[in-house]
């Protein structure tokens, strides 16, 4: 069985000029010990669909159709102080802004002991090896327990927010760019003892992140996202090398190749469509350099082909109405 399983699901913000989709329709699985990294232009709903799944959005989102299971567990359905049990003992969230994640009134000291205390039974001196234990994973000096906020770097934020992620070893951590706010060295060698930690523990990695190296590196599977749909998904070597869906492959084509000869950035052409009145067809077919007729009347399905999925009337066909 898979640890979390995401099905079918749909989430809007309420917004004056009506509903924004923002998320439509997102199915995936992801299997204990897995790293699936998901990657798409700002504004594509990764922060939206990470927030729905660890049931943390608040107006003027919700969920408006679909399911998310923990562990068999379906989240969607569990009262808030149920859901606090599993937060940070079965799964964490590491946000996009580790700011306004962490308390800025309580020492990061002081924010580990209330994790602790309100999920295990340790004594003062196991939550104290415990707390200086997991900050050193993230190569956080203890004296920095009785910071503040304030007082550490954004680096420093985002690296205390890895470790209290990992507090409590959940089996499935989740991250939001959780990186960003660092310089290339530290990124690199923070994924690297995120990788080690992963090998020794065995938890799954939901991340979300713009840097391609990061995905190549260390994801096991990639789902690409546009508009609020999962466009292409499958193994992260597959999806790297041979795209298929025409946006992956502008994705791809966005970032320097990594081992062949360096590649003019390209990007591409266009905005995403609007989110509360979104075109008929494909997401993507007004910037499609490749669409046909059928990309604009009908909506592709995300079709799954030898364990990778593609939604592309290109690569599978469908019948003209
Ligand atoms: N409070 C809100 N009200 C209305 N629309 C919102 C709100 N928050 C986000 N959105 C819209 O939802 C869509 C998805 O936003 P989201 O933050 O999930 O994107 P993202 O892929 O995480 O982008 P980024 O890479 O910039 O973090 C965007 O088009 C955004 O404009
Ligand atoms: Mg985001």
């Amino acid at each position: 069985m898979s640890l979390l399983s995401v099905s079918d699901l749909y989430v809007e913000y309420e917004t004056a000029a009506g509903p924004a989709r923002a998320v439509s329709g997102v199915s995936l699985e992801l299997e204990p010990g897995e790293f699936l990294a998901i990657v798409g232009e700002s504004g594509c709903g990764k922060s939206t669909l990470l927030f729905a799944i660890a049931q943390l959005l608040t107006y003027p989102a919700r969920v408006v159709g679909g399911s998310v299971h923990f562990d068999g567990v379906d989240l969607t359905s569990l009262r808030p102080e149920e859901l606090r049990q599993h937060r940070w003992r079965d799964f964490s969230v590491v946000m996009q802004s580790a700011m306004n994640a962490l308390n800025p009134t309580l020492s990061i000291g002081a924010q580990l002991v209330d994790v602790c205390r309100a999920h295990t039974d340790w004594d003062e001196r196991r939550i104290a090896e415990r707390s200086a234990e997991v900050l050193a994973m993230v190569s956080i000096d203890a004296a920095h327990l009785k910071s503040y906020p304030f007082q550490l770097s954004g680096g420093m934020r985002q690296r205390a927010m890895i470790a209290m992620a990992l507090l409590l070893e959940p089996r499935l951590v989740i991250m939001d760019e959780p990186t960003s706010a660092l310089d290339v060295v530290a990124q690199r060698s923070l994924m690297r003892q995120i990788q080690a930690l992963r090998e020794r523990l065995g938890f799954s990695v939901l991340f979300v992140t713009h840097d391609m190296s990061v995905v190549s590196h260390f994801s096991d599977r990639l789902a690409v996202m546009y508009a609020g749909e999962v466009v292409e998904l499958g193994a992260t070597r597959q999806v790297f090398d041979r795209p298929q869906h025409p946006y992956s492959h502008g994705l791809m084509d966005a970032f320097p190749s990594l081992l062949g000869a360096p590649k003019p950035l390209t990007g591409i052409a266009g905005n995403p469509p609007s989110l509360v009145d979104p075109p008929a067809g494909c997401q993507f077919a007004p910037r499609c350099a490749q669409a046909m007729d059928v990309c604009t009347l009908v909506r592709p399905e995300l079709v799954q082909e030898d364990g990778r999925a593609v939604r592309c009337h290109l690569i599978h066909p469908v019948d003209r109405p």
